[in-house]
């Protein structure tokens, strides 16, 4: 294949800009004030993908905000690549802690990317990793260098559950048919480390509602007498992790995959810095479950998180009251085997088991998915494998990641094929937080990358 190198340089600053102008439209698919907003990404990404050489682009209605199909196949006895993105990004929230808009992209120089990277909401997660595909498109349309047939599946709704898009590959299994799923809505270790995501993990989110008396009460007059749901809440919750943080949840372990002592050297090679990494969060130490490593923690182990939690008055100054409800959001992110329905299930049981008589509580489950890990034998991995190494000059480490793409595991489901997570992000890009951000140099190896999975699944699959 021709080195997609020089059509890159040469197309640069297109690309970079028209990056910029899909980050410009606030696709948050949480917030229904930007509905309008989120159906003209569709439409933008349903022209770049006519534009970059699909013969075919539509919109595909659900439910919910629409899923972006393309599709270009040159023969039906080639192998397909359908490659999965979304064009929907989380909350920009909170707005203050932004040093430029979150809808104004603008390109600065960091100390991990001094190349310059493009600060805006969904420049990494995900708008900037899906727009590789197109782009990489492309560069093999344009230059003919496409070996195989291309299908694009572009989803709206991945950062609120991807619900409507489960209906849709349900119903669409002949349209999606495909050797291979390519996705990049994931990260490397470091961009002289390259890795491979070879394992996500699943999720069960819920929200739980305490309610003491029927009403707000003084605090000085019914204090001490009655059970204060904050507080009831505050101790349900502290309860959840036992000294060793292990959560007490009962079952909650029972299915936990248990890697192997050779399995965990394995994966202690990957390079890591615990004082890097602590450094770079300003933490003195790192906090987990006792027994595991930081990088088992965060990727083969189950967690309890609390993600936000109110009530009562947090307004100016103080006001004596004790609230009648208290409310927390918890997310467990869940490791292969465990079943995230059972767990939330296991979940909803004890926590209506151990509140205490005084106060009434309420569990309601949000969105969820099992995790996946793939394995690295086979065909989809080793082209994936030699991609990187082709143009980072250096074989990917393969590596499990803590996050989560719970439409992965249904994929494989549904439409019996494997899935390659070939991420380009880096941990510090700061997805879902103030300053997300996605390199430069990231954005163009990514481009540059993909054309050789395409070329060696190919020559692989003969
Ligand atoms: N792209 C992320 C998931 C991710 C990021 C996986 C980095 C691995 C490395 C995705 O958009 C995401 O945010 N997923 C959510 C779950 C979803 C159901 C809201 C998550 O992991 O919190
Ligand atoms: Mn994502
Ligand atoms: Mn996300």
């Amino acid at each position: 294949m021709q080195d997609p190198k020089e059509y890159i340089t040469q197309n640069k600053e297109r690309f970079i800009n028209e990056l910029c102008e899909l980050l410009k439209i606030p696709s948050v698919s949480a917030d229904p004030a930007f509905s309008q907003d989120v159906l003209n990404t569709a439409e933008a990404v349903q022209k770049a993908l006519l534009e970059a050489g699909c013969d075919v682009s539509e919109i595909h209605e659900t439910e919910g905000y629409p899923i972006v199909y393309g599709e270009k196949i040159i023969d039906v006895k080639l192998p397909s690549v359908l490659v999965y993105g979304h064009y929907d990004v989380q909350p920009a929230d909170p707005l203050e802690l932004w040093d430029s808009p979150p809808y104004e992209p603008v390109i600065k120089k960091t100390e991990i990317h001094p190349e310059g990277a493009i600060f805006a909401r969904g420049s990494c997660d995900d708008k900037g990793q899906m727009y590789m595909h197109v782009k990489a498109l492309e560069y093999m349309v344009k230059n003919d260098q496409l070996p195989c047939n291309v299908k694009f599946m572009i989803e709206g709704e991945e950062e609120v559950g991807s619900n409507n898009l489960a209906v849709y590959v349900a119903n669409n299994k002949e349209k999606l048919a495909n050797d291979i799923i390519l996705i990049s809505d994931t990260g490397m270790i470091a961009n002289d480390v390259p890795s491979i995501t070879t394992g996500l993990r699943g999720l069960s989110y819920v929200e739980v509602e305490v309610t003491g008396p029927n009403r707000d009460l003084h605090s000085g007059l019914y204090g001490g007498a009655v059970a204060n749901p904050i507080n009831i809440l505050t101790k349900m919750i502290s309860s959840l992790h036992d000294d060793n943080n292990h959560i007490t949840i009962p079952g909650f372990y029972a299915k936990v995959e248990e890697l192997s002592n050779e399995e965990r050297a394995e994966m202690a090679k990957a390079p890591f810095s615990l004082k890097d990494y602590q450094d770079a969060l300003e933490i003195e130490t790192v906090y987990g479950e006792k027994g595991y490593t930081t990088n088992e923690r965060n990727s083969i182990r189950p967690t309890l998180d609390v993600n936000g939690i109110w009530g009562g008055y947090i307004g100016e100054g103080a006001k004596t009251v004790i609230a009648s409800k208290a409310y927390a959001k918890i997310s467990m992110r869940l490791v292969p085997h465990q079943d995230w329905k059972e767990i939330t299930e296991l979940f909803k049981e004890h926590f209506e088991n151990i509140a205490p008589k005084g106060v009434k509580v309420k569990v309601t489950p949000h969105h969820g998915g099992q995790g996946y890990v793939t394995p690295i034998d086979t065909i989809g991995y080793q082209a994936a494998s030699k991609a990187y190494e082709t143009t980072f000059g250096k074989k990917p480490i393969p590596q499990r990641s803590g996050g989560s793409i719970p439409i992965v595991a249904l994929f494989e489901k549904e439409l019996k094929s494997k899935t390659i997570l070939m991420g380009f992000g880096l941990d510090s890009d700061a997805i879902h937080s103030p300053n997300e951000h996605f390199g430069v140099w990231n954005y163009l190896k990514g481009i540059e990358t993909i054309p050789y999975f395409y070329k060696y699944f190919t020559e692989m699959n003969r």
